[in-house]
């Protein structure tokens, strides 16, 4: 049984460009169920044979595995306290420099985190009549997931923690709720592995890492946490997931600006 599982997830990384070792595997085996109960396949050998074969089953399957699940304001008082505690420190930097502030949403699936903290800063330079140049990078690897980020229309029900003055400012209102121009030119997305390197994403100053950690084995979340350390400038901010938390050597790397809220600074 486990002999077959370990050849469904070579055919898993070989197929869909997924690499099953880096996440926590009794989910991961939940999921994998799942699309075996779907197509009627008894056995990971079964699976493994289809999904060899079959290009829309290989898009379903990374679909499931990719828990996609996103919000506008997810958490609405860590994003509060974003605003109250770390916009201030980063764009008082910024002030009269010359420079830009970079923002980086690793695992940003739909895009509405990004969204959400590109309409956080514009509103907070608004109200304290800056004019810091700014720009929001959002990554993941589900290609179908930042499709839908760069539409940016989002369902009506993905707004309940969303205070009304930001979509009357940011969005045009539909059947559903679409990004203003004014905000997408602020934002853009791109494929990328947590691994992967890229020279846009360098010196940034803030990074919102939430709730991605949860799903991967530990040893790939040091790793990926060590990735994000050394994209940061000196002084960035990281923020987690709620149920998230920074552990071994990274740990001492940073100090705590809220532990509830999962806010730390590079130190
Ligand atoms: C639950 S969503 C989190 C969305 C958003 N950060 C939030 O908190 O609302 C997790 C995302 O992480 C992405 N992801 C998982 N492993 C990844 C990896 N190795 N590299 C980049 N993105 C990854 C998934 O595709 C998924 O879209």
């Amino acid at each position: 049984m486990d002999k077959d599982f370990e050849i469904l997830k070579k055919t898993i990384t070989r197929t869909i460009d997924f690499f099953p070792e880096r996440y926590k595997q009794k989910p991961l085996k939940r999921r994998i169920a799942v699309r075996m109960r779907y197509t009627k396949k008894d056995s990971y050998l079964e699976y493994a044979h289809l999904l060899e074969n079959n290009k829309e089953e290989q898009r379903l399957l990374h679909k499931t595995l990719t828990i996609n699940v996103s919000k506008f304001f997810r958490n609405y008082e860590t994003f509060k306290k974003i605003e109250n505690a770390v916009l201030p420190k980063i764009f008082d930097t910024y002030k009269n420099s010359g420079g830009i502030v970079k923002v980086w949403c690793a695992g940003c699936a739909t895009g509405e985190e990004t969204y959400t903290i590109a309409m956080l800063i514009d509103t907070f330079l608004k109200e304290k009549k800056l004019s810091v140049p700014f720009t929001v990078i959002g990554t993941d690897i589900d290609t179908d997931s930042l499709e839908k980020a760069c539409i940016g229309c989002y369902r009506k029900e993905l707004f309940n923690e969303m205070p009304e003055q930001y979509i009357d400012e940011y969005f045009e209102r539909n059947e559903r709720l679409c990004v203003r121009h004014s905000i997408k030119e602020r934002v853009h997305f791109k494929r990328l592995d947590l691994e992967e390197d890229d020279e846009e994403l360098n010196d940034l100053d803030l990074i919102l890492f939430r709730n991605v950690l949860i799903y991967m084995e530990r040893m790939f979340q040091e790793k990926v946490l060590l990735h994000i350390y050394r994209r940061l400038c000196e002084n960035g901010f990281l923020v987690l997931g709620k149920v998230e938390m920074l552990f071994g050597e990274v740990k001492k790397m940073f100090t705590v600006l809220d532990s509830r809220e999962r806010i730390y600074r590079k130190c």
